[in-house]
């Protein structure tokens, strides 16, 4: 029978990857995986796997392998150039860097996580936003990627740099590229992947690259302390919601009234203002005609005019 506690749980979806994060990740990983298979193409033209690609890909399309190794090699240092700018001039792109900053808790999770798979405690760590692993493949990543963008530049443009750090440089670059080639892709296919796809916590799938979204069970799992500050915060904004709510429901109740009837008020009062300017317009033109003083008449015409409180026109009437 379906336990409907786990659904509920299931049903709760958590932002982990937004749209922009993913599409970063879905070039990164595109470029990434083009240039392992024609980097390694290129220096092993040979081997059994090239030539399934040879094969499936047409003796043309092989051909180009090289083209395609600096196109996706464009592709990798553009993404990166985003991602640059994306941490530096968004907000959540600076409180992702704050977040993906090591701190001391990581090195207690670290030695926590050991005693664990050791069998010395049967407390899982708990960590927050990104673990101590996930920050060690972010920096690596940012690291290979100078590294890789760097000597590979070198490789690309050798007429430019070869007069500048000799045959041995180029040597240097070549056996650097080459080596970093080999554990970029072993850190991929056997950290990364273990991580998002062969760990029984996860498998078949984290899908979060694609979804963008963690069930609130994988929250619990994997970033508990995270849920938790995600949680107080859903309870500080709820709380703060409840509170203007209520502060607009004192406010109708206390102002609903008198504002009922302000509006006479205020009627009365523009009257009384309009009153006045057309008295003195009426009185220019009394004195006008009798030649008498202002002091004399207005007064009289004044009382009469706010005590009857009666339209413009008919009040100018009279008077005239
Ligand atoms: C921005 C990044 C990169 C640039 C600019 C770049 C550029 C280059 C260039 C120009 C070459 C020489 C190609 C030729 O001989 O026609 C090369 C070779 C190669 N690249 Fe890259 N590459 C980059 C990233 C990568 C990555 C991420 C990998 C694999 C993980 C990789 C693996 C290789 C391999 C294995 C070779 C052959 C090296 C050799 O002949 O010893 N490259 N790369």
């Amino acid at each position: 029978m379906a336990n409907p506690d786990k659904n509920q749980k299931e049903e709760k979806q958590y932002l982990r990857m937004t749209l922009n994060e993913r599409f970063q990740h879905f070039f990164l990983l595109s470029s990434f995986i083009t240039l392992v298979i024609t980097g390694f193409a290129l220096k092993f033209p040979e081997a059994l796997w090239v030539n399934w690609f040879r094969i499936l890909l047409g003796e043309g399309a092989f051909e180009f392998r090289g083209d395609l190794h600096r196109i996706a090699a464009g592709v990798m240092v553009a993404v990166s150039l985003y991602h640059i700018g994306y941490i530096i001039f968004t907000k959540r792109g600076r409180r992702f860097l704050s977040d993906m900053w090591f701190k001391k808790t990581d090195i207690t999770d670290l030695t926590q996580t050991f005693k664990y798979y050791i069998g010395k405690t049967k407390e899982r760590p708990k960590f927050r936003r990104f673990s101590y692993i996930e920050k060690m493949e972010y920096w690596a990543v940012a690291w290979g990627t100078v590294v890789m963008g760097v000597s590979g530049s070198l490789l690309w443009f050798e007429n430019t740099f070869l007069p500048i750090i000799s045959n041995s440089g180029m040597d240097i670059a070549t056996a650097v590229h080459y080596y970093e080639a080999i554990l970029a892709s072993l850190a991929i296919l056997v950290w990364h992947f273990y991580f998002v796809i062969y760990n029984p916590d996860v498998y078949p799938m984290n899908k979060a690259w694609f979804t963008g979204h963690l069930s609130k069970e994988e929250m619990e799992l994997e970033h508990p302390l995270w849920l938790e500050e995600i949680e107080k915060e859903e309870e500080k904004n709820k709380e703060q919601k409840e509170e203007q709510k209520e502060s607009e429901t004192e406010k109708e109740e206390i102002t609903g009234k008198p504002e009922d009837e302000r509006p006479a008020a205020e009627t009365a009062e523009t009257g009384s203002k309009d009153t006045d300017k057309d008295l003195i317009n009426v009185i220019k033109e009394e004195i006008g005609k009798d030649g008498s003083s202002i002091t004399e008449k207005p007064e009289t015409k004044t009382d009469e005019i706010v005590t009857e409180n009666k339209p413009e026109e008919n009040k100018k009437e009279k008077l005239i």
